[in-house]
């Protein structure tokens, strides 16, 4: 009496594991134990099928080693744990060592086990995996041990069948608030293109204004005049203001490409030639490797524009000096007879913290006090206008040594000859 009220004991328990955890090696953990418990056995473990190496994995085990579990792997079919799983039905033996229709299997080397129950777990007619039970001395299992056993693998399968489906509304929730994030991010990015763009173009005519103003003000001011110089100085940051206004006029509306065919390669050395004072007093030293290119269908000024926000973050990460390696070349894309021109540009300045690596693309991101946050943005949209693409990484030569390296391509688009 004493004994079915025990065992009638141990089934609620595992019973209510459901209502108690949904963590799948929680469950099999509180499983075993109980079971090796009340069924008074050595060993009582857990395989489930792993699909990927058509095998069933140790999962969860008391009595045998616990680096067992995840490395011990038995393939269908083979023992008597292989035999419960490939024939979906309760396999039992009195001394494996003896048996001669079953191949014993030691699974960790240090037990004799003689006696063995294993019962298959199954979701429907799917066998998902075995739970059995084992002995150091022969032992024959009854049948009211057999069918308590049977009962118990039938509430595990019903308790890993509600875990996995948790766990697959787990993962359709985060795929759905991903998507909102995504749709919320679209709508806040097309909201500040509107802003921008209204933004901007206010913002030229009273620019073209004051700058008209300051450079007639300073054409009628003496060159000795000491007032001069605070008009100069108004006309630079006019000038400054007028770029950024540019930019994002750029960014919120990139407007048509002004198509041509460059020569990649020359619009890299004229912009050093004109950079060429700022990067030596910065001493950067510009080490180049363009390959042989073919003229890209490209817009040289969106082209050109760049390349200068490029090279203008390389100075700003280099106050130190350092070394800007530019390079050109041609490939073929992936799959297809497509030539794309690469471009890279790595420089040896400060390198950039994994959680700003992420933002730099996007507009008005900055980490610099003068910065706008928009030169990347922009650089972006231009490319993706020409079909290419752009990325970013940082790099980490040596403990001391770092640095930012932007590579970018664009289809080639070669000019057709007519005859
Ligand atoms: N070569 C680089 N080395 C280190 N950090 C870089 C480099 N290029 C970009 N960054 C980082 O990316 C951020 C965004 O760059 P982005 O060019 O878009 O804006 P910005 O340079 O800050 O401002 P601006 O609009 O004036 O260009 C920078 O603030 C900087 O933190
Ligand atoms: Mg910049």
């Amino acid at each position: 009496m004493k004994k079915s009220y025990d065992m009638m004991l141990a089934l609620a328990k595992i019973g209510e594991l459901g209502t108690m955890t949904l963590d799948t090696s929680e469950i099999l953990k509180q499983v075993v134990t109980i079971t090796a418990d009340i069924m008074k056995v050595d060993v009582c473990s857990i395989y489930l099928y792993d699909s990927s190496s058509y095998t069933l994995v140790l999962e969860s085990t008391v009595g045998l080693k616990d680096n067992a579990v995840g490395n011990v792997r038995i393939t269908p079919g083979e023992g008597i744990t292989g035999r419960a799983a490939k024939q979906g039905r309760i396999v039992a033996a009195r001394d494996v060592t003896l048996d001669k229709r079953n191949k014993y299997i030691p699974i960790t080397g240090e037990e004799p086990f003689h006696s063995i129950l294993s019962v298959p777990l199954k979701f429907q007619n799917d066998t998902i995996g075995v739970i059995n039970v084992q002995t150091k001395k022969p032992r024959t299992f009854q049948k009211n041990e057999r069918q308590l056993l049977k009962t118990i693998a039938h509430q595990v399968s019903g308790l890993l069948r509600n875990a996995r489906l948790y766990e697959s509304v787990l993962a359709s929730n985060k795929e759905l608030e991903e998507a909102h994030e995504r749709l919320i991010e679209s709508e806040k990015m097309a909201a500040l293109g509107r802003l921008s763009a209204t933004l901007s173009h206010e913002l030229r005519n009273p620019l073209a204004g004051l700058k008209g103003a300051s450079q007639l003000l300073s054409r009628k001011m003496d060159s000795n005049d000491e007032r001069k110089q605070y008009v100069n100085l108004i006309l630079e940051e006019v000038e400054r203001l007028g770029n950024i206004a540019e930019d994002l006029i750029h960014f919120a509306k990139p407007g048509a490409l002004q198509y041509d065919f460059i020569d990649a390669n020359k619009i890299i050395e004229d912009l050093l030639l004109l950079f060429s004072e700022d990067l030596s007093k910065n001493g950067i030293v510009v080490r180049k490797r363009l390959s042989k290119l073919p003229l890209i269908k490209a817009d040289r000024d969106k082209f050109k524009q760049v390349l200068v926000n490029i090279i203008l973050n390389s100075i700003d990460a280099m106050p130190d000096g350092g070394e800007l390696l530019i390079s050109s070349s041609v490939r073929l894309s992936e799959g297809t007879d497509t030539e794309v021109a690469t471009f890279q540009f790595k420089d040896s300045g400060k390198g950039i913290p994994d959680d700003v690596l992420s933002h730099v693309f996007e507009p008005f991101y900055t980490t610099k006090p003068e910065g706008v946050g928009l030169g990347l943005a922009v650089c972006k949209t231009i490319i993706e206008q020409h079909n290419g693409s752009i990325s970013i990484q940082s790099y980490k030569k040596s403990n001391e040594s770092s640095g930012t390296l932007i590579s970018f391509e664009i289809p080639i688009n070669k000019k057709i000859m007519k005859n």
